[in-house]
């Protein structure tokens, strides 16, 4: 429904700032009481590998860190004769893996040396059917005599590589982690080969955290698990032939002091509105909406494939985020500055296809690529009226403003926000609601905004026609705040729209 005359409304997206362009000198990276940094920042250098730091592995097993596959606290439990009773699991790890593959069997059989308790209950058939159908037999080759090989090495050069403890990023808590790409490709090469230990069931002390080990998307026959398999081979082969040589940023933030909505002042900030186009692509340089579980990646291991977990599979820098970030609470996000794109894709959902190895061409910047994305997640409704209730809409306005907002920075500095239909899909939401709502979160955090429908023009011609409506009247977003709060959610030309009896809203309203 995009054919129309216009393609776009309201700015001309050239207009809108984007990083590098729009920076400002960082401050030198150093790890603070909030900030862990992974590596030697003292001997970085454009260009070059970063160094682990420190240089022997620090072995911790608490329950403020993550727990290590190569940890000697990493037990197994032997067979009854043997005295000790317990053997090194990383042992049993190195053997099984070293072992060689020839097939996917080989595969498997593998993996389950050391996960023996899901023996029965781990099914392999998308992995099998990927290497048996639907690659080339010289793909296959390729994958069971180079690929996997590589990735095994990678994986077992964790105690080298990810020798500091990896701290958990907890709830209420503000904190950064900076790892090198080379780090982070080790960890996901454990996290293929299912090595984390107390990752398997959702009674552990990990019960609140995203799945990271990556046995659900070996397991059963769709095309999706094929597609994401191809997706994610295609970054261990790019990252096992290359290693890759920037670092990457987690934070999780934590909004303490939301704003006060019904009493704010400012005024709506610009909008860029098209029909064409999407986040990843045409919103380069700002920053990038994720339309988040609150257990970030969604459902990126096992079925999901729409927005987030399309994002994080061509992006799979973003999956590691899994291993240490605490299920988000409804005042946080997490930021992830310098992932890098290794696909591209056709299609979405049931159609979703690996197209390409892809190059990312984004500069670097404090050697991280320039490509921030902010994980927000919205909330499911199941009853569409749910979401009008003014606590509902607070819950998102602080949601959305807590992704924005950026302590300390001048927003002369600040990219603007490419964002689209959050929440409006697998979670329910009305596009319109929520347009208005990250228009005003935009506004609060003082950040123009590139909105991308995702093909569907009218909705674009309405948002552009409330924005045009807000901006000449000057309305604040305190004013709207007491307006949405009180079932106004427009006036002339806004929603329920008094003219037009095809808009959802209205209907879903009436009904
Ligand atoms: N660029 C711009 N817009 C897009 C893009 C894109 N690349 N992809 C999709 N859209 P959805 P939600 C539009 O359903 O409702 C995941 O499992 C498109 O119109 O992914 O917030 C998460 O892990 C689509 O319908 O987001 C959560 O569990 C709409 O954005 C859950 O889904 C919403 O995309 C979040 O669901």
């Amino acid at each position: 429904s995009c054919s129309e005359d216009k393609k776009w409304l309201g700015t001309p997206i050239e207009d809108l700032r984007r990083i590098p362009e729009c920076s400002h000198a960082l401050p030198h990276l150093k790890t603070t009481h909030n900030h862990t940094v992974t590596i030697r920042t003292d001997l970085l250098r454009e260009g070059e590998m970063p160094f682990p730091y420190p240089t022997k592995f620090k072995d911790t097993w608490d329950d403020v860190s993550v727990k290590m596959p190569c940890s000697e606290k990493n037990l197994f439990p032997m067979d009854i004769e043997d005295r000790s009773g317990f053997q090194s699991r990383w042992e049993l790890i190195q053997t099984a893996l070293k072992r060689g593959f020839k097939s996917s069997l080989d595969v498997r059989d593998s993996i389950l040396r050391y996960n023996v308790a899901h023996a029965k209950k781990w099914d392999f058939t998308a992995l099998n059917l990927l290497c048996t159908e639907c690659l080339e037999p010289s793909e296959a080759q390729h994958l069971f005599n180079v690929v996997l090989p590589a990735m095994v090495d990678l994986a077992l050069s964790a105690p080298c590589l990810n020798t500091m403890p990896i701290p958990l990023l907890k709830s209420k808590n503000h904190h950064s982690l900076t790892m090198s790409q080379e780090q982070i490709a080790c960890l996901l090469a454990n996290a293929f080969f299912c090595t984390f230990p107390r990752r398997n069931s959702r009674k552990s002390e990990y019960g609140n955290y995203p799945e990271i080990n990556f046995y659900r998307l070996f397991e059963g026959s769709s095309s999706r698990k094929i597609e994401k398999l191809k997706t994610l081979l295609c970054y261990f082969r790019r990252v096992t032939q290359t290693r890759p040589i920037g670092l990457v940023t987690f934070t999780r933030q934590t909004l303490n002091s939301p704003p006060n909505w019904e009493r704010s002042q400012r005024p709506f900030t610009r909008l860029h509105i098209t029909c064409e186009g999407n986040i990843e692509d045409n919103g380069y340089g700002m920053l990038q909406v994720d339309f988040a579980n609150r257990m970030v990646g969604g459902g990126v291991t096992g079925h999901g494939l729409v927005q987030e977990e399309i994002r994080f599979v061509i992006n799979p820098e973003l999956i590691i985020s899994r291993l240490f970030t605490e299920a988000l609470e409804s005042n946080e996000c997490l930021i992830i500055t310098g992932s890098e794109q290794y696909s591209t894709y056709t299609g979405y959902a049931e159609t979703y296809k690996w197209k390409d190895s892809f190059k990312d061409q984004r500069p670097r910047y404090c050697f991280r690529k320039c490509t921030e994305i902010v994980a927000i997640d919205a909330v499911k409704y199941r009853h569409f009226l749910e979401q009008f209730a003014p606590d509902k809409m607070k819950r998102e306005l602080n949601k959305a403003y807590c992704g924005f907002h950026r302590h300390n920075v001048s927003n002369k500095h600040l990219p603007a926000i490419a964002t689209g239909n959050w929440g409006c899909g697998a979670f329910g939401g009305d596009t319109r609601l929520k347009a208005l709502i990250q228009l005003m979160a935009a506004a609060e955090a003082e950040r123009d905004v590139a909105y991308f429908t995702f093909g569907d023009s009218l909705l674009m011609k309405d948002v552009h026609e409330m924005h045009t409506f807000l901006t000449e009247r000057r309305v604040t977003v305190g004013k709207k705040t007491h307006m949405i709060y009180s079932g106004v959610f427009s006036c002339k030309h806004l929603y329920p729209h008094p003219y037009d009896q095809t808009n959802p809203t209205k209907q879903k309203l009436q009904n």
